[in-house]
């Protein structure tokens, strides 16, 4: 029987690919069949990910490195897919900031933190546009956050140092939002534009023990994700499974904004 999630035959694009997310997407699209290319800040390969996967160092807040690692893609026979996966400016993955409260955001932080969110997706996207038009199409998956949809409640983070800043939301709320003009403006050049919104996906053995009861009660299952659980809708959204969908955001949070 055919694999409708099958990616074989497919160059995908996984920006972000060695991070604590990042590293398990790149696991299961290999099962699944891609050729993946990761883009990472640093081209160090993953000790168990080595078979149909290329390291591509690039700086993603640089445009000129972002189209120079399209090209190398397409010179590798076209591209079919692009993860949009890394974030920097912080509050990815629980991180420690060193600017949490919102009085504090001057202009210069603030827009290095929405250049980090949305920003990085725009910059991708756009630079993609003219090698998947070459391809005759295909398809982007953005990896938005919970806090692109509600906000934070700052009474459990306390002095963690784990607050999600001003701009992280902000910038997230923009991913959900490119997703879907960017679906509606690239349909006609039969690109499909999808987003992950992601709950909260700690990682458990560097959260205090304390905290993570507290995120666990914020959902409706009473536990954080594990990375392999956004494995299923990530696939779905990268292959043929999902060829009916476009401007679609994709919740994966225990039931977190559910209530
Ligand atoms: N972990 C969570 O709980 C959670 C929840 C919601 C959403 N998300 C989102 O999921 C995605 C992955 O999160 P994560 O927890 O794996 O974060 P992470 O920080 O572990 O991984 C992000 C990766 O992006 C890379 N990156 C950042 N800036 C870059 C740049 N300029 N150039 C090249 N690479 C760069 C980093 O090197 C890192 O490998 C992010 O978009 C994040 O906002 C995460």
């Amino acid at each position: 029987m055919q694999n409708i999630f099958s990616l074989h035959g497919k160059n995908v694009i996984l920006t972000g690919g060695c991070g604590n997310l990042g590293r398990v997407m790149a696991k299961y699209l290999l099962d699944y069949g891609a050729n993946l290319f990761i883009a990472a800040r640093t081209a160090t390969p993953i000790a168990d990910l080595t078979r149909n996967v290329h390291y591509l160092k690039c700086d993603l807040s640089d445009t000129d490195a972002i189209r120079s690692m399209f090209a190398t893609v397409d010179a590798a026979g076209g591209i079919d897919v692009l993860i949009n996966n890394a974030a920097y400016g912080g509050g990815a993955g629980g991180k420690k900031m060193t600017k949490t409260r919102m009085e504090d955001f001057d202009d210069e932080t603030w827009e290095y933190g929405l250049a980090g969110t949305v920003g990085v997706t725009f910059r991708c996207i756009r630079e993609s546009i003219p090698f998947f038009k070459k391809n005759n199409g295909g398809v982007i998956v953005n990896i938005a956050s919970m806090y692109g949809m509600v906000a934070p409640d700052h009474s459990i983070y306390g002095d963690t140092g784990a607050n999600s800043p001003v701009t992280y939301g902000a910038g997230k709320a923009g991913v959900i939002q490119l997703t879907k003009y960017s679906a509606s403006y690239l349909a006609k050049d039969n690109i499909r534009v999808n987003s992950i919104t992601p709950g909260p996906f700690p990682k458990v053995s560097a959260t205090d023990p304390d905290f993570l009861k507290i995120l666990q009660g914020k959902t409706m299952l009473g536990r954080t994700g594990s990375p392999e659980e956004l494995a299923g809708p990530l696939l779905l959204l990268c292959s043929d499974a999902s060829s009916f969908m476009t401007g679609a955001n994709i919740v994966v949070d225990g039931g977190w904004t559910a209530w």
